[in-house]
């Protein structure tokens, strides 16, 4: 059986302080976590992050990476040197970098593709808009991004995690009721099993102002195989409530 994932996407938060008061609090609470737990943090901190996190369980995430591999791309990231740093996870396709970086579905499949050449577990974000939900746009919009990773070349669907973040709930502290984000994740899972016979081995992550109060019910969803956290990440305190309701 697979095993949950909660993983915490810190955002552009945080500082050298702030960020060790915050893992120190992780750890001290963590004990054995039934869940994989893992912490996608700002570029800059991924040393000192690993660091903290050195024999700990809790995996190193980052919140994005470059699609080119190498070369003259002033400001990227490549996948080898988040590899450097130990980081398991990565982020791609955040409604934030679709939103405010103009990320398009076939550069989301490329980064999705330079992580996984360097042994990085992409967490591919799909998600629809306020205006697409209403619009009844929700079901295409999330399989048209799914499908655009669905193929990365040579590399197999069960070898990511997908996040779906339903761009209305992110931050806003309205969130999919289980009912609706196990609707879409459904409809998630169905695409995957078209795809490739081990598609239930694919962790499908909720991710949209989940909490301490709602995770339980989301994360009993059937397939709801982890959540995706944002604000309730930055709190010792409220991602170890997550974390444990992730049995
Ligand atoms: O990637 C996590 C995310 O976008 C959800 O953020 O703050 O609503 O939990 P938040």
């Amino acid at each position: 059986m697979k095993k949950k994932l909660i993983a915490g996407n810190w955002k552009m938060n945080g500082g050298l302080a702030a960020n060790e008061a915050l893992v120190k609090g992780l750890l001290a609470g963590l004990g054995t976590p039934a869940c994989d737990v893992a912490v996608a943090v700002p570029s800059p901190y991924l040393a000192q992050v690993q660091g903290l996190l050195s024999g700990a369980s809790i995996a190193l995430g980052a919140q994005d990476v470059s699609a080119f591999a190498s070369g003259a791309y002033t400001g990227e990231v490549s996948a080898a040197m988040l590899k450097d740093f130990g980081v398991r996870y990565a982020l791609v396709g955040h409604s934030e970098r679709r939103q405010y970086h103009g990320e398009t579905d076939a550069v989301v499949a490329e980064k999705a593709r330079q992580a996984l050449a360097s042994g990085i577990t992409p967490i591919v974000c799909v998600g629809e808009t306020l205006q697409e939900r209403e619009a009844g746009q929700t079901e295409s919009v999330v399989k048209r991004q799914l499908a655009a990773v669905i193929h990365v070349n040579g590399h197999c669907i069960s070898e990511i995690v997908v996040a779906y973040e339903p761009v209305w709930a992110i931050g806003t502290g309205r969130t999919a009721s289980p009912e609706q984000a196990q609707q879409v994740h459904a409809v998630l899972r169905a695409q995957l099993m078209a795809a490739t016979p081990h598609a239930d081995r694919v962790r499908l992550l909720y991710g949209g102002s989940m909490n301490a109060a709602n995770a339980a019910e989301l994360l009993a969803q059937p397939d709801i195989d982890g959540g995706l956290v944002g604000g309730a990440s930055l709190k010792a305190e409220d991602f170890l409530k997550i974390i444990a309701a992730a049995q």
